[in-house]
């Protein structure tokens, strides 16, 4: 989170005060001069939106700022691919990374989706190419291919069904085959390896900022008390620490359903100053792992391109069409 030391210019009193219900909910996260730096951002978006009938979705790793404030929809992979479809409005700004932004546009292809920064990427989309799956369907030739869908659009369309972190074992439990590829993650493979009965292919991806957790650190900050939640793009000896494992929905849900008031929580650090907002009485600690993709979204970035309608996210309509089957049967469950 970016803190101010002094404020350049006077605050605006009547923004300050009109904004004075929302301050009071997420001032545990924000201090009083980075919410007046903020103000000016805040409300020129609310106005944008309007303007241009747009609504913001926001993953839940988005940093406070913009989280609790000028997001509409929020949520994991899952859930911001199956809400963009149902989105009536002209215009979706991603609020999250380059393949968020691309899953929207492939569900929902007639409305114009922005993302406010087009080089937010992930290092898992990074980590292959739709000529890889080729290759290895030609070394398990029948064998299908799933596909985590932090990937771009043209590997989701070169693949046969796609699946989040909130749905990777049913997915691959309902292929019709012994030998499934499982690709990118390697650590979610392994997780959803030791959850089925199919025989896995996996690939070498990983998520930059899950892989810098270690087991040796969850065992050194583990109290008496504590709750450890851990996200399946970690490592296995991270997972064997964790009292629950599952998608930053499903962490979220289980600190509500554990009725846990000591959380450590093994993921992207800005999830536990979102969750602290919603449940004041909880404790959070957690490694601080931030996302270098994420955080290039930023309240003038998100004004920016709702001022300008860039950056459009445009994909060719074969990848796209292709994309879309794949993502529509993850959708399906099969
Ligand atoms: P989920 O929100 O689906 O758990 O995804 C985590 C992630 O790393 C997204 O980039
Ligand atoms: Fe990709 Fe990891 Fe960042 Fe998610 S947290 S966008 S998986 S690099």
């Amino acid at each position: 989170m970016a803190t101010m030391d002094r404020l350049d210019v006077a605050p605006d009193a009547d923004l300050t005060s009109h904004y004075a219900p929302l301050y009071e909910r997420v001032q545990q996260r924000i201090s009083p001069l980075d919410w007046q730096l903020h103000l000016p951002s805040i409300d020129a978006i609310s106005r944008l939106k309007r303007e241009r009938n747009a609504v913001i979705l926001a993953h839940n790793y988005q940093a406070p700022e913009i989280f609790n404030t000028v997001a509409d929809i929020t949520g994991d992979s899952l859930a911001l691919a199956r809400l963009a479809m149902d989105v009536q409005a002209d215009v979706i700004v991603m609020c999250g990374v380059h393949f968020m932004a691309e899953t929207a546009k492939i569900l929902n292809p007639t409305k114009t989706v922005l993302i406010p920064d087009l080089a937010a990427g992930c290092s898992l989309s990074e980590s292959i190419t739709a000529r890889d799956i080729e290759l290895l369907r030609q070394q398990y030739p029948g064998a299908p291919v799933v596909t985590y869908v932090n990937t771009s659009a043209a590997v989701k369309a070169a693949s046969d069904v796609c699946c989040t972190s909130a749905n990777a074992v049913d997915i691959v439990n309902a292929q019709d085959s012994d030998t499934v590829i499982f690709l990118p993650d390697r650590y979610l493979g392994a997780y959803v390896a030791a959850r089925t009965d199919k025989k896995l292919v996996l690939w070498h991806g990983a998520c930059e900022v899950h892989e810098r957790f270690t087991g040796a650190q969850i065992r050194s900050l583990r109290a008496p008390g504590v709750r450890v939640l851990a996200h399946p793009e970690c490592p296995p000896d991270v997972l064997s620490e964790a009292d629950f494992v599952g998608s930053t929905a499903a962490m979220s849900g289980d600190i509500r359903a554990s009725g846990a008031t000591r959380v450590l929580l093994i993921t992207e650090c800005s999830m536990a100053d979102n969750l602290a907002v919603e449940l004041p009485n909880v404790e959070f600690t957690r490694p601080c792992n931030l996302c270098p993709h994420m955080r290039r979204i930023t309240l003038p970035k998100i004004e920016q391109c709702l001022r300008e309608l860039s950056p459009v996210v445009e994909i060719d309509a074969a990848v796209m069409d292709g994309a879309r089957r794949a993502l529509k049967r993850m959708l399906d469950g099969r």
